[in-house]
């Protein structure tokens, strides 16, 4: 087996984060919303599912979308539980925006989504008069419609997930809420909401508030191509030799670029190409393969680069030099495990990775030699395509375990991965 290299251009799919959004806020607003781009993937697709259950009419033309938006009081209660699936976010967000529609709602997930937390959106709904039960802060979670009131709540984790809920419930309530920030977490909602009913939100610093009672209109949303799905081509390029693939519309909000900083820092050779128009912030990316210095990701730098902290573990091993990753305790409580699942399956690979309670210590430079080929992604869409790509590394055949979980936010990876391979 020869190591092939990577050359060509590729567009990845629509932004998850940005697709779970376009269907919520569509819903909620008045009139139509048209969403171009939208992520046809398992997690977007619960989303999708759920409002469908609500009574939204929704029209899929490939990944263009017409929402029938029912306004804030316009949502019925569905006659069957709400099924999250593998979606954190559709979980979290729907829990904020049912927890002040007066009608009774049951979210159930998948094994992996059922053992994640979810006291941290329970604790501030409840605050504000939310009523949900959950069995020790995991699903199925029980919410029985209450009228909700305002509250001023400072978020104990960077959590855009807790922040959206809170956001979408606080939309319902009688009286304003604010939001404070530890950090800067992805910001959709707010620039999203600020598109549907701009009288809604205002945002100074790290402070968000929520004037309820101003209708949303439907909008059309383009949604970019999400720069958590890009990373596994910017990572690949960067590190299969003799590389150079271009990677079209990626959105580059400055919440969640964080993958962009690291590679400049390294030294890899990036070309960004900005695309001047309207909305979230977008540009072609362009990586060419060449030397790596290491990194050093600390707590202030995680939000922007929260999913990407998998497979920049795999650039770190390609780096000349030891590269840390501190503060990131969250990734122990995504679909995986994260830092063990990285920490062991890379381990099999030969990378030198040692766990830290918050972190990784890598130790790069050396070239990856399989020990153990038989892998498992955990269920984890990203620790899945994190493998493949380091997959592209090694000179002997791999498997892994539940691979097909990629469609949870990239049903097309192994194939627009395949395109770009030049044996
Ligand atoms: C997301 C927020 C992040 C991220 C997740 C999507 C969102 O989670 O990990 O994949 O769309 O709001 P947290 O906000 O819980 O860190």
């Amino acid at each position: 087996m020869t190591i092939p290299t990577l050359q060509g251009t590729i567009q990845v799919p629509g932004d998850k984060s940005i697709s779970h959004r376009a269907i919520i806020f569509g819903a909620i607003a008045e009139g139509k919303t048209t969403v171009s781009n939208f992520l046809r993937s398992n997690d977007c697709l619960a989303t999708l599912q759920a409002f469908r259950q609500m009574g939204v009419h929704i029209e899929e033309e490939g990944k263009h979308l017409i929402i029938d938006g029912v306004g804030m009081q316009g949502l019925k209660e569905s006659q069957e539980p709400l099924n999250m699936q593998n979606s954190g976010t559709s979980t979290r967000l729907l829990a904020g925006l049912l927890a002040g529609q007066l009608f009774d709602s049951q979210l159930l997930g998948d094994a992996s989504l059922s053992k994640r937390p979810m006291g941290r959106v329970i604790t501030p709904l409840s605050q504000m008069n939310g009523r949900m039960m959950a069995t020790d802060g995991h699903l199925p979670m029980v919410i029985n419609g209450e009228v909700l009131h305002g509250i001023h709540y400072r978020l104990p984790i960077a959590s855009a997930q807790v922040k959206s809920a809170i956001i979408l419930a606080a939309l319902t309530a009688q009286s304003d809420t604010t939001i404070e920030e530890p950090l800067p977490s992805r910001d959709h909602s707010e620039k999203m909401l600020k598109l549907f009913s701009p009288e809604s939100i205002d945002k100074k610093n790290h402070l968000i508030t929520i004037h309820p009672g101003h209708p949303l209109t439907g909008q059309q949303i383009e949604v970019p191509a999400d720069i958590s799905s890009a990373a596994f081509f910017l990572v690949a390029a960067a590190i299969v030799p003799g590389s150079e693939v271009t990677i079209e519309r990626v959105g580059l909000n400055p919440t969640r670029d964080g993958i962009i900083r690291v590679l400049q820092e390294m030294g890899a050779d990036l070309t960004i190409e900005g695309i001047d128009q309207p909305g979230e912030p977008m540009a072609n990316l362009t990586v060419k393969a060449g030397p790596l210095k290491p990194f050093h990701i600390k707590e202030a730098d995680i939000p922007a680069l929260v999913d990407e902290i998998p497979v920049l573990a795999l650039l770190a091993t390609a780096a000349d030099g030891v590269s840390t990753i501190s503060g990131a305790q969250e990734l122990r409580v995504k679909e995986s495990d994260r830092l063990t699942a990285i920490r062991s399956e890379l381990g099999k690979l030969g990378a030198a990775i040692e766990e830290k309670p918050d972190g990784l210590i890598i130790t790069g430079g050396r070239p990856l030699q399989v020990q153990n080929a038989a892998l498992d992604s955990f269920g984890d869409h990203r620790i899945a395509m994190t493998l493949q790509v380091a997959s592209l590394l090694v000179d002997q055949t791999v498997t892994i375990k539940d691979a097909d979980c990629m469609a949870v936010s990239y049903p097309t990876f192994t194939s627009d991965l395949h395109t770009l391979i030049k044996e």
